[in-house]
């Protein structure tokens, strides 16, 4: 089965073509940077950069994976979380490819397509397993049995992880997204010189809590003057407390649930020193540690065609004409599938 894959939930149009046979046969990613004047996402930018761009680059996808309309067996686009107009733009446009090419097309939870998303490498999880998922609006820890079935272990009661990096990467005075920035000058930061918060690490329980890491490093940057030594050295203290909140979290889970694989996907697990710090903790404990490509832990048409392949082979799809989005959408609302 040929499937193509539109994700517009956000600030990234994302189409590729994926083959339950011969797998990833074509993908491209257009970054929208209408945004870099304001300091953060204009939805309504984010829409008619979508309405722009999501027609040539399915057009270019279609063109260099060497196939026509007439090839695809089904389209899945992203129908939730994300901005209603930027996820209006995909459904729209997949729903109406569908109907004239005549083939099914079906809407896809975002964060089911992080989770799935290593499953496009050679190297993947089976179900079940433990997902750690960290993007930009969402820190989850899901257990995960099946094919939509995910129970929430723990999740951020605040602000996401991604979040956090954005807003500390915005108080040193680096651009957005803040994740890629702060690593980078993470680099060239000393260790011990500050020390951060490992956020509701000394008690029970598998939930998150970012929002106080962020007012930790504002408070220490009071008085500071910012230089590059300064920003690199809050940068590497910053990254290391986050990146050790979530390997404690993960540890907690993995003894808790006697899971064996660990799935970590999302934008934030882009992250080189959370992949090092992540593989180390699960050695220790016999555990596997599954990613995407660094390319595919951001946002990508890849896992939506992934995850719409998995399901549209397992026999769903969208009935009716009638198309939505569902800017709020819970990860264990999803209906399961049986396998
Ligand atoms: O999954 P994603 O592309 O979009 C959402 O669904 O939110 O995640 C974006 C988030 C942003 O907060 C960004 O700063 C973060 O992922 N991110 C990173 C890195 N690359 C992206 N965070 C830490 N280290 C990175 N290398
Ligand atoms: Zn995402």
């Amino acid at each position: 089965m040929i499937v193509l894959g539109l994700e517009t939930s956000c600030d990234d149009t994302g189409v590729a073509i994926y083959d339950t046979k011969h797998g990833l046969l074509g993908h491209k990613l257009y970054s929208q940077i209408v945004h870099a004047d304001y300091g953060g996402i204009v939805p309504e930018l984010a829409s008619r950069d979508h309405i722009r761009k999501l027609l040539p680059l399915i057009r270019s996808v279609l063109a260099e994976s060497g196939i026509t309309g007439a090839d695809i067996d089904g389209i899945a686009y992203t129908t939730g979380p994300g901005l209603a107009g930027a996820l209006l733009v995909g459904a729209a446009v997949g729903r109406a490819l569908a109907w004239t090419w005549g083939v099914p097309s079906i809407g896809v939870h975002h964060m089911e397509g992080h989770l799935l998303s290593p499953m496009l490498e050679d190297e993947a999880p089976e179900f079940p397993f433990l997902a750690l998922l960290v993007s930009g609006g969402h820190t989850m820890i899901a257990d995960v049995q099946g094919l939509g079935q995910y129970s929430i272990l723990g999740e951020s009661v605040d602000d996401a992880v991604g979040e956090a990096f954005d807003k500390t990467a915005k108080l040193l005075g680096l651009g957005y997204p803040g994740g890629p920035a702060i690593s980078q000058h993470a680099e060239a930061g000393r260790a011990d010189v500050y020390r951060f918060p490992r956020p509701m690490t000394d008690r029970p329980g598998l939930d998150f809590s970012f929002s106080g890491l962020k007012t930790a490093v504002a408070t220490e940057l009071e008085g500071l003057a910012l230089t590059d030594q300064v920003i690199a050295d809050i940068a590497r203290a910053f990254q290391e407390a986050a990146v050790d909140t979530l390997v404690i979290k993960c540890r907690r889970a993995l003894e808790q649930t006697g899971r064996t694989q660990l799935v970590v996907a999302g934008g934030v697990s882009a992250n080189r020193h959370l992949r090092d710090a992540m593989q180390a903790m699960a050695g220790k404990l016999g555990a596997q540690v599954y990613y995407p490509r660094p390319q595919f832990s951001t946002d990508n048409g890849a896992m939506i065609a992934l995850a719409g392949a998995l399901r549209m082979q397992a026999g769903q799809k969208d009935e009716g004409l009638a198309f939505y989005a569902h800017p709020r959408w819970a990860i264990d609302e999803l209906t399961p599938v049986a396998s």
